[in-house]
């Protein structure tokens, strides 16, 4: 074997050792450098006869040829391997279980508001607020509960330590009938002229308060108020509306609406109505729903209308009561101890 292919296969060691490109260069510069083996060989050239010069001339390129190609495929080689090594070294573990965003979800609660507004606003009615915070007037007198009246003791009141502008009572609404007031009048001003004013159709869901607190009552607690105001509007309208809520809440037909008479100061007649499912657990038993009547000329006139020319009912009912009862939950007090365990059953 003549001396340039040992050269060769000696760079060739030589580069495969070189671990990373500095290191490679240094092998280079062994043998292509200006003091490099094949350099010499160059340089040695010159001393032989020139016949002799192209043939060895010849050989020593060849050799160098044979070198740079060894050299370039080292460096590829270490290229490709640094390469590998920096993605490796930055990869990301697709495997990794990810950070999942907890999933949120509306509290059975809010379900029920939201499924019975639009099941009345199906049915044609508005859906209204109002504050929590009621003054005296709106909250009882407007409602045809005089001061002295018993109506007032029946419903134990949280009041403010404060008073309106006009030096009136300020109170936690006991009830959504203030809404009534509240709407009635405000449509009333909207429609100057009675003879042409469209009916007043509306339900006022909301947050409402008494000094109550047991496995069926708490301090706050949500009702929606219904009131439909008309030239012809009877008490037969309510039990259809009140009736066709009931089936489309539930879900189900195999329900029965008993109106049993009742008293409230703002309306007269006033009935208490109560439904019985016709199967299932509940089968059988008359449960407590709403208050209800045909709305008292008195607040009617209160309204800023005529109770000659209007007409029509109004009734308020538990949202807490009805969820309860959609859901099967004994105990009211799961909906306010923000209990995951409890909640996310409905999520
Ligand atoms: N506000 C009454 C209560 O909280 C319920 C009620 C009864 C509302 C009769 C009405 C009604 O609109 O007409 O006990």
């Amino acid at each position: 074997m003549n001396a340039l292919q040992t050269l060769i296969e000696q760079a060739e060691r030589d580069f495969a050792q070189a671990a990373d490109s500095a290191s490679l260069e240094n092998a280079k510069a062994r043998y292509l450098g200006k003091s490099g083996l094949i350099t010499a060989e160059m340089k040695a050239l010159a001393a032989l006869a020139a016949d002799e010069k192209r043939v060895r001339g010849a050989e020593i390129n060849a050799a160098k040829q044979a070198i740079e190609r060894a050299l370039q495929q080292r460096r590829d080689g270490i290229e490709q391997a640094e390469l590998q090594a920096q993605l490796q070294a930055q990869a990301i573990d697709v495997t990794l279980p990810g950070r999942v965003a907890d999933q949120g979800g509306l509290h059975p609660l809010t379900r029920s508001w939201m499924r019975m507004e639009q099941i009345f606003r199906s049915m044609g009615f508005d859906v209204t607020d109002g504050p929590e915070i009621e003054d005296d007037w709106t909250n009882f007198t407007a409602l045809n509960s005089p001061q002295d009246h018993p109506a007032r003791s029946m419903q134990d009141t949280f009041y403010v330590d404060a008073r309106d502008p006009n030096g009136q009572s300020l109170l936690l609404r006991t009830h959504t009938s203030p809404m009534q007031v509240r709407y009635a009048r405000a449509h009333v001003q909207r429609h100057a002229d009675a003879a042409t004013m469209p009916p007043i159709k509306v339900i006022a869901p909301g947050r409402t308060y008494r000094v109550d607190s047991d496995a069926t009552h708490s301090p706050m607690f949500h009702q929606f108020e219904g009131l439909w105001i008309d030239r012809d509007v009877s008490m037969a309208d309510l039990k259809g509306t009140f009736t066709l809520f009931l089936k489309a809440f539930f879900e189900r037909d195999d329900i029965l609406v008993r109106f049993r008479p009742s008293y409230f100061p703002f309306t007269e007649p006033s009935a208490e109505i109560d439904m019985m499912f016709e199967s299932g657990p509940l089968k059988g038993r008359w449960l407590e729903l709403a208050g209800s009547g045909q709305v008292h000329p008195t607040v009617i006139r209160n309204f800023g209308l005529d109770p000659e020319q209007f007409i029509g009912f109004a009734f308020g009912s538990g949202l807490d009561r009805i969820t309860m009862l959609r859901y099967g939950i004994s105990d009211l007090r799961l909906f306010y101890e923000n209990d995951l365990r409890f909640l996310q059953q409905f999520a």
